[in-house]
């Protein structure tokens, strides 16, 4: 019932901490539709953790291998995305992503991100002395790529996941 309710892919895209892989998976559940998380798949590939990649490799290694795997997951049907934050830096990710999808993008206040992502060491982006500073200038220089790629856009500020898991039912 739900596959006729929704004949392509939910893709969410967004700053780190804005809920994309919680919301996801939410998603995935209540749609019944399978869930892919492309952070998880990259390090399936890789076989190593991205922060250890990035350490090995470097950014411009990771995204190449972001976007092989974009390219090969936009070409199925039927499932819920949650992308990297990174993913919109390069736009044939985000026409590989429309093709068989729709996008929401889930939006943050910076102290909304600094409290989620506080405690977390699984950022290579976000390994810096001053968080804030870095939260802001990642966010200044990408706002207007995610403002752009997005067909929706979610605030997820003091909500709880299943409120924006059904707003997004909602809308759609
Ligand atoms: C990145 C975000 C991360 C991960 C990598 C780079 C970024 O994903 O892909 O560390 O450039 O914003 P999440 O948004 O899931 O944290």
């Amino acid at each position: 019932q739900s596959k006729t309710l929704f004949p392509f892919n939910i893709v969410l895209i967004g700053f780190m901490g804005t809920g994309k892989t919680t919301i996801g998976k939410l998603l995935s559940k209540g749609l019944d539709m399978e869930f892919v998380d492309l952070d998880t798949l990259i390090e399936e590939r890789l076989g190593m953790k991205i922060s250890q990649y990035f350490e090995k490799e470097g950014e411009a290694a990771f995204r190449k291998v972001e976007k092989a795997i974009v390219e090969e997951v936009s070409s199925r049907a039927n499932i819920v995305i949650s992308c990297g934050g990174g993913v919109v830096l390069d736009q044939e990710n985000i026409a590989n992503l429309k093709k068989n999808g729709k996008l929401l993008l889930l939006q943050a206040k910076v102290e909304t991100v600094l409290e989620r992502l506080k405690e977390d060491d699984t950022r290579p982006l976000l390994k810096a002395q001053d968080l804030v500073v870095k939260i802001k200038d990642l966010l200044d220089a990408r706002g207007s790529l995610y403002i752009k790629s997005a067909d929706y856009v979610f605030d997820t500020d003091g909500k709880k996941p299943q409120d924006i898991v059904d707003e997004v039912i909602k809308r759609l």
